[in-house]
């Protein structure tokens, strides 16, 4: 809260000191969140990170993994606090398939993905960004069969709604 409030007031200060450059910089997070599936969740994903103020295309293809990194390990620590409780055998095969999916977004997806839009080969993270939004839709999938039970869905949807703005920021970097 704390961090959010004083990105905005530096925010602000940044806007007004440099009216130009803040402008731009937000044209061009509209501009590519306009490109995305997840408009709104694009824009306040982006505009979050302070580092979307100077940021170009493929920054932000690094903020929305990075986002999308910190999503999927609260919501794995999540899991594995909710797993410690759960004694539903259903509901418990629901979260360890969440677990192993969440365990390949965080081991490989993402920091596969990040290295590519760093080393300038987007394709490499348009997969990437692929396999996680599929993973995170495995997931929904199991604990979503019964949405009234499921404790992460609503993180267990951002995240699939995250990976697929990365898939989406990344194509614009090919
Ligand atoms: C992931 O979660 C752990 C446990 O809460 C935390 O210590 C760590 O800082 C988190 N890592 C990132 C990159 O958010
Ligand atoms: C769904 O939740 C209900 C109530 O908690 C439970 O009885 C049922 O077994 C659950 N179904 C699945 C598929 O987990």
């Amino acid at each position: 809260m704390t961090n959010v409030l004083s990105f905005v007031i530096l925010q602000s200060l940044f806007c007004i000191t440099l009216l130009p450059l803040c402008y731009s910089a937000n044209t061009l997070i509209e501009t590519t969140c306009e490109k995305t599936q997840f408009v709104d969740l694009c824009i306040s994903t982006l505009k979050s990170d302070p580092r979307s103020s100077t940021a170009d295309v493929a920054g932000l293809a690094i903020i929305a993994a990075d986002s999308a990194y910190a999503k999927a390990n609260s919501t794995s620590n999540q899991i594995a606090v909710l797993l410690k409780s759960a004694t539903d055998p259903k509901l418990i095969k629901a979260l360890n398939s969440c677990l192993d999916s969440y365990n390949s977004i965080l081991r490989v997806d993402l920091p596969v993905a990040i290295l590519a839009i760093n080393k300038g080969t987007p394709k490499v993270a348009v997969e990437r960004a692929t396999d996680a939004e599929n993973e995170a839709q495995k997931c929904e999938d199991s604990v979503g069969e019964n949405s009234t039970n499921s404790p992460i869905s609503g993180s267990s949807k951002a995240l699939h709604d995250l990976c697929g703005i990365l898939q989406s920021i990344a194509s614009l970097l090919l």
